[in-house]
């Protein structure tokens, strides 16, 4: 018989205890592993929870480039990805080689990279940005010229917002290319008094019909705020829990049930408990990659 949740789950905090461990979820994550984390949250909250921390172990439950950034910006502490199956799928759109071809393709002007990228990628980039910050970030650099990588939905919505010149990597994240104009029109139509918040790794004719733009922690924060009582949600499906737990008063509809990121529902309850026992799934990120995305992971925060 399967070891039921609760008991699952109090095994992995008194062992998280046991070794000064700190588990830190994507607002992404399956519900049970929500229930579990110390701290649930955005890309760039889990960043600077990662950065801050005094624990020992960072367990990470997201996708690997999460945990590649907690190690950049804690190279003394042990790093684990409870399941090192799961990816991003926009990560793997762009290769450090590959960047550094575009870039010299190009005249001199920043690098602004997606932290949904790799080590090496990063270590290429001028500054760092989340979709919580990217158009302070963009708003930063004096330059009125950039690349940012490797989404180009991103990109295209931080042109939007700062005026700025934008060249951008033909990267996107396949969960939210998958909303298209007719989902939301349906949704809208099923829903009429529901305010429609997207993801701005959306793509750009979905931007521009939403009512809020918003990362995911933009997006509990803006339901809890807001006076309006239904919410059409176009990012990950996996944000309704955190979404109704915190608002039980009011309705979230998905955009499209098909927006669902396989890579974040890969980490179980059984892969954090033996993540933890035997110390597996460590994620380090060479000193020679490190320190050069460091740089520019560090910049991102000092900007926010
Ligand atoms: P945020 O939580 O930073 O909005 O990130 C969305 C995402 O796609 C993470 O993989
Ligand atoms: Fe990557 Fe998209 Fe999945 Fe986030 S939701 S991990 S960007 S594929």
């Amino acid at each position: 018989m399967d070891t039921p949740l609760f008991e699952m789950q109090s095994k992995i905090k008194a062992l998280a205890k046991a070794r000064n461990a700190i588990i830190l979820a994507h607002n992404y994550q399956p519900p049970e592993i929500q229930d579990l984390a110390d701290l649930c949250g955005d890309s760039l909250e889990l960043s600077r929870k990662a950065a801050q921390t005094d624990a020992d172990v960072i367990v990470f439950c997201g996708v690997h480039f999460m945990a590649e950034t907690a190690s950049i910006l804690s190279p003394d502490k042990v790093v684990l990805l409870p399941n090192p199956k799961a990816g991003c799928l926009m990560a793997d759109m762009i290769t450090a080689e590959a960047l550094q071809l575009k870039i010299d393709s190009l005249p001199p002007m920043p690098v602004v990279t997606y932290v949904n990228s790799t080590a090496d990628v990063k270590a290429l980039s001028t500054v760092c940005c989340t979709s919580a910050n990217v158009v302070k970030v963009v708003n930063s650099l004096a330059a009125d010229e950039m690349l940012l990588t490797p989404d180009r939905n991103l990109a295209q919505y931080a042109a939007a917002r700062t005026g700025k010149k934008i060249h951008y990597w033909d990267g996107y994240c396949p969960t939210h290319e998958w909303l298209t104009v007719e989902d939301v029109q349906q949704a809208r139509a099923e829903h009429p008094k529901a305010v429609f918040i997207a993801h701005p790794e959306c793509r750009p004719e979905i931007v521009s019909l939403a009512d809020v733009v918003a990362s995911t922690s933009g997006m509990l924060r803006h339901a809890a705020q807001a006076k309006e009582r239904e919410f059409i949600i176009g990012t990950e499906t996996g944000l309704l829990y955190p979404l109704r737990r915190a608002n039980p008063d009011k309705q979230f509809y998905p955009a499209a049930a098909k927006m669902t990121c396989k890579n974040m529902k890969k980490i179980k309850l059984a892969d954090v408990l033996r993540s933890l026992e035997t110390m597996s799934g460590e994620v380090k990120v060479s000193e020679e990659i490190r320190v050069p995305a460091l740089r520019a992971v560090e910049k991102m925060i000092a900007i926010v």
